[in-house]
């Protein structure tokens, strides 16, 4: 028994299995992988476009492995209101450095702030996030 289906079995009988199962496959794995869309679709009798529309709509799942450098931008409302929205227009394209979107990071006075894994970076400005960016590359 593959490592999906091992899963998928662990869920069996279980009402609106969909959700648990590709939380599950995410933790697993680290995403939700084609392979896996095809098994689950089967195994629910679901359509594979029923469970990608799933995998896509929520933010918690990913099709593909996440890139392991990733900047966490917060956009939220403190954040927006010290300019992070033209940082968000102007960003970088840095090969292997993904920016996700983030709704407060808790320091909204020296905003606009990102996180990169445990590090707080406050009061960035273009220069300082494309510098920030690079470094991650
Ligand atoms: Fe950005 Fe709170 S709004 S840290």
């Amino acid at each position: 028994m593959t490592r999906i289906e091992t899963i998928i079995a662990a869920h069996a009988g279980r009402e609106g299995p969909l959700l648990p199962i590709l939380h599950d496959v995410q933790a697993a794995l680290g995403h939700v992988p084609e392979e896996a869309v095809r098994t689950i679709a089967q195994a629910l009798n679901l359509s594979r476009a029923e469970v990608h529309g799933v995998v896509s709509f929520y933010h918690d799942f990913h099709s593909a492995p996440e890139p392991r450098r990733v900047v966490k931008l917060c956009r939220a409302e403190a954040c927006q209101a010290r300019g992070v929205e033209a940082l968000v227009r102007d960003l970088p394209d840095v090969a292997g450095v993904k920016v996700e979107t983030v709704y407060c990071l808790g320091l909204c006075s020296v905003g606009p702030n990102a996180m990169v894994g445990d590090t707080l970076h406050a009061r960035l400005d273009a220069a300082r996030l494309g510098q920030l960016m690079a470094d991650m590359a």
